[in-house]
């Protein structure tokens, strides 16, 4: 348990000039400040490698403000950046911690420290933490992916974070968990009856999960190229949807309980056999009408860097026994969604049978963005007369969530995973033993690809991924949830 609970009154941003911190965090914290959810002496350092002044700081957030809140978000903006001081810190050396020291000042009520910055960079930051004591006492600190690069380097970078933290002030961030459709999940599974008495495999026969992406390579050449999908998407935010859906209840929604529901799941994920996994790469194609270039001349050299995986999952324990779960995500695919597709089973005898009428399967839809909603797809008469056999048809139940929730704010996930880290709540928080566990099963995957000297398919950008993919599932008798 944490020593006590503390809410902090100093946020620690590193890495606060880059793309994430502009993009999201700032923001959300802005958001935060004009809902009035930061405390009125929340004080916000921010620092990053290059020189300048809190000032010139100040100018860069309001210009990632309007550019990336709302305007009716930002109603205080003036008064929040007023939070805001910049410390310059080159994270390798050990000048600039004092000024950082400096400028926290009295922490004793709580720091919340948010690491976004690359990992090789993670140990001596925290060296440089620890030696101007911000790493001592009510301190917290919150880890952007990525994690390492593989199980090894992973243990590398928890076991330099666990010299200066203990495990409960450790807040390892992985955004999907911040999401309010992710969230969602669970409230569908445990606070309705409907869906546990099915939830397993004597009703349901497969799950999919989609993370599809329109986007490319972006501007983030360098770690993408060294990451590619698996890595990147996979190990973490795929990973944390399976285990959601696959997880036993947990006894409470807390930190302890989540975590170990989820983690079973996660050491429960049987290797993956050969043929079960499909790496692709885009080449150029067209998307929305427009031409888009090829990976590789994005890149400007050619890679065997994989834009797209679509993976056979199994989670061998007793609730699971049999059911696959597929996996797929990938770049420059036509269109931009995540969602997660539960196939139930026929109905074991359908009496409309000798009528001429076939009852398909029921299928949940969890959609998780860009469309919140909730479909649940039933068979129902069409109606008429039926004289000459009755007609079924699959009707969907649907909830849209915004429309459900019109009167309610929709947040930012960094909101709600900041406003966590501050105050000192790690239920949405990726625990040690899960990313462990998560990159014990991607490094298998890895490893095969390297003993069979995989190279990724390819794929036309804007279409499916490779025709690999598909055959993935259709030689079960399936067909992805877009075909
Ligand atoms: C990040 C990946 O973790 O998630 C990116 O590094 C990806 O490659 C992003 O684009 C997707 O996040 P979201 O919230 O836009 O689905």
């Amino acid at each position: 348990m944490p020593d006590s609970p503390f809410t902090a009154d100093r946020l620690l941003l590193f890495g606060a000039t880059g793309d994430l911190s502009q993009r999201m965090l700032l923001p959300s914290l802005c958001a935060l400040h004009d809902d009035g959810l930061l405390a009125r002496d929340l004080k916000i350092v921010a620092t990053a490698r290059s020189e300048m002044s809190s000032e010139a700081f100040r100018d860069l957030a309001r210009a990632a403000l309007e550019q990336h809140l709302a305007a009716n978000r930002r109603q205080d903006m003036d008064e929040f950046l007023h939070r805001l001081a910049y410390v310059p810190v080159d994270a390798t050396t050990p000048e600039g911690y004092d000024e950082l020291a400096r400028q926290i000042g009295d922490y004793s009520d709580g720091l919340a420290i948010f690491l976004s910055t690359a990992p090789s960079l993670f140990e001596a930051t925290i060296a440089g933490l620890e030696r101007v004591g911000l790493t001592r006492g009510k301190v917290r600190i919150g880890l952007e992916k990525p994690l390492g690069s593989d199980l090894a380097s992973s243990r590398e970078i928890n076991d330099a974070v666990a010299q200066a933290f203990s495990e409960d002030r450790i807040f390892r961030i992985d955004h999907y968990l911040g999401k309010e459709t992710v969230q969602n999940l669970l409230a569908l599974r445990f606070a309705n009856i409907l869906f546990e008495p099915v939830w397993n495999s004597n009703y349901i026969e497969h799950v999919q999960i989609t993370v599809a992406e329109t986007v490319g390579l972006e501007s983030r050449v360098a770690y993408y190229d060294d990451s590619g999908a698996l890595r990147d998407m996979v190990q973490n935010h795929m990973l944390q949807l399976l285990a959601l859906v696959a997880m036993e209840p947990p006894t409470h929604f807390e930190a302890t309980a989540v975590r170990d529901e989820k983690v079973k799941v996660l050491r429960a994920l049987r290797r993956t056999a050969a043929g079960e996994v499909v790496s692709g790469q885009y080449e150029g194609g067209a998307l929305d009408g427009e031409r888009v270039p090829g990976y590789a001349e994005e890149l400007g050299k050619d890679s065997i860097t994989e834009t797209f995986v679509a993976i056979k999952a199994h989670v061998d324990n007793w609730r699971w026994k049999g059911v696959p779960f597929y996996l797929r995500t990938g770049k420059r695919l036509p269109e931009r969604v995540t969602e997660i597709v539960v196939q139930f089973r026929q109905v074991p005898h359908s009496i409309f049978a000798g009528r001429g009428a076939k009852a398909l399967p029921n299928r949940l839809v969890i959609g998780i963005q860009p469309t919140e909603n909730i479909q649940l797809t039933m068979m129902a008469k069409v109606p008429g007369l039926g004289r000459e056999g009755i007609r079924l048809r699959p009707v969907p139940l649907d909830i849209a969530m915004p429309d459900a929730f019109s009167d309610v704010e929709r947040r930012i996930a960094y909101e709600r995973l900041l406003l966590d880290l501050i105050e000192g709540d790690q239920t949405l928080f990726v625990r040690r033993d899960e990313v462990e566990a998560q990159w014990e099963w991607i490094d298998a995957i890895r490893a095969g690809w390297q003993d069979d000297g995989m190279t990724p398919r390819r794929y036309a950008a804007g279409t499916w991924g490779p025709s690999a993919a598909i055959a993935l599932t259709e030689r079960d008798g399936v067909s992805w949830h877009d075909e």
